[in-house]
């Protein structure tokens, strides 16, 4: 295809006349409407998974199979999920059909073992503006509950029971076959998942071919040795909740993910660009700061608390790149703690999130480290709060001189994610929380 490799595939797709299915809402990762299937060769054959086609550059589908809705027939039959949205009028207007179809689709590709909750996950990215959710839950347990994986053959099992085409069994083969195109990146902007700045700079990327961190195997990589966890900067939030290693460290942190963004976003958003981001919500960051991370820029190692320097400024040049970020394996026995709080439950940032790490042992806490969000121009560490609750024993006392401490660290503003009244209200019942109700919510 002849055009620049920061195009959006939602701008491609949409100026093909035969592809008319994806649907233009947001262009901004929020409703869904555009989102396709995205087929990645890997260790284990082609690894499918739904992703925003408003926020995907072209450069990032090269070498791999894009599928929109179009693609999941041959002929006029319909899907078994497509059959059931129209037995169960779960579409009315249609807008957001495709985009459902599509998610539930790439859970059958994509999850380990699909089920009814799984499916029904893959919808927290898809927002349906006329029908509402009750129908399209109906025709979702109907096909689901029906539904099973001939292990093993998961392509031919999907495609007996017409939920895809018989053309995907040739398609690991054909996608061997493409001859290799490397366009060299001739404008210095850093594209990452694209989740953060192509909500920013769509337009202004369509023309460039800018450099893709996730073409960089060095940059992807979850490993521990000599007590510290470290972790690539292009590893997506979908593979930090895959991870089994981060799982056995962090038990809470795999459903903790699933408040953060949505499946499409997270199967592309990456912790470095959570990082460089520098929002003053960003979530792995908050979570991070916790865990006394550090990020590697360059030939230097900064402790992430000392990385934010003010409001979406970083102790990092202009075409720096951050490859990693670490930080030290928690004793036995810590309890990393997360909460976030924001006007929607799933697919919304948050107005203040927190975390804390401790440990505490008859009723006295060890040592603390505690962190917030939307309380401050940069995600914070609060210092001097969590070395007052170190060794404290808890009590209604300790719990009200830390929060005491806490708002003196912190400096939230109004706005439309809330008060600054009612953000430092949410931090202290946060810290409250932490304490006395234990981990991660
Ligand atoms: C619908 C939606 C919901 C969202 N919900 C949440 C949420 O709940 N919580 C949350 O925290 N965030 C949320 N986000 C924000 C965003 O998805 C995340 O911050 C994400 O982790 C950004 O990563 P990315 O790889 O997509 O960054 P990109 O958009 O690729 O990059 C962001 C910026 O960082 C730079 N950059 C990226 N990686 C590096 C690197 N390694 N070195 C140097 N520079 C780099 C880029 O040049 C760019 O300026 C949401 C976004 C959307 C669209
Ligand atoms: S157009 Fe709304 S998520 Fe892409
Ligand atoms: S059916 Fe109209 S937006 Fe969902």
């Amino acid at each position: 295809m002849d055009c620049a490799e920061g195009l959006p595939v939602l701008d491609w797709i949409r100026s093909q006349p035969h592809l008319p299915g994806t649907k233009e809402g947001c262009r901004e990762g929020d409703c869904g409407a555009c989102t396709v299937v995205v087929g990645r060769p890997g260790a284990h054959g082609v690894e499918y998974s739904a992703v925003c086609s408003c926020l995907l550059p072209m450069g990032e589908i090269n070498g791999c199979h894009l599928v929109t809705i179009e693609g999941l027939t041959t002929g006029d039959e319909l899907t078994p999920f497509q059959q059931s949205f129209y037995s169960e009028g779960a579409s009315q207007c249609g807008f957001c059909t495709p985009g459902m179809i599509m998610s539930l689709t790439g859970n059958l590709l994509g999850t380990e073992r699909p089920s009814s909750s799984t499916a029904m996950e893959s919808l927290d990215g898809n927002i349906c503006r006329c029908t509402g959710y009750v129908a399209v839950k109906r025709a979702v347990d109907n096909v689901m509950n029906r539904f099973s994986l001939k292990s093993g053959q998961r392509i031919e099992s999907l495609i007996e029971d017409g939920h895809i085409p018989p053309y995907f069994s040739t398609v690991e083969e054909r996608l061997k076959q493409l001859p290799s195109v490397t366009t060299p990146n001739t404008d210095s902007i850093a594209v990452a998942g694209g989740t953060d700045i192509y909500v920013r700079s769509s337009e202004k990327l369509s023309g460039k071919n800018p450099e893709f961190l996730t073409r960089r195997d060095d940059l992807k990589f979850i490993r521990k040795s000599n007590g510290t966890v470290e972790i690539g900067a292009a590893v997506t939030l979908k593979q930090l909740r895959e991870s089994q290693m981060l799982a056995e460290i962090l038990p809470g942190l795999k459903d903790f993910l699933l408040k953060v963004s949505s499946t499409q976003i997270r199967s592309r958003a990456t912790v470095g660009g959570n990082i460089v981001n520098a929002s003053p919500i960003a979530d792995m960051a908050v979570i991070l700061l916790a865990l006394d991370a550090a990020v590697a820029v360059s030939e230097r190692s900064i402790p992430l608390h000392r990385f934010y320097l003010g409001y979406k400024k970083l102790d990092m040049s202009s075409g720096e790149i951050l490859t990693a970020v670490s930080f030290p394996v928690p004793d036995s026995g810590s309890v990393l703690s997360s909460l976030k709080v924001s006007k929607r439950e799933f697919l919304d940032i948050a107005s203040v999130n927190s975390s804390m790490l401790f440990t505490v042992e008859k009723g006295v806490l060890g040592s603390v480290r505690l962190s917030a969000g939307g309380v401050a121009p940069v995600p914070l560490l609060l210092e001097k709060t969590g070395a007052f609750l170190s060794g404290k024993t808890i009590s209604e006392e300790t719990i009200n001189t830390a929060c005491a401490i806490a708002v003196d660290e912190i400096a939230p503003i109004s706005d439309i994610r809330g008060s600054s009244e009612y953000k430092t209200q949410l931090l202290k019942a946060q810290i409250r929380a932490h304490i006395t109700r234990g981990p991660n919510r």
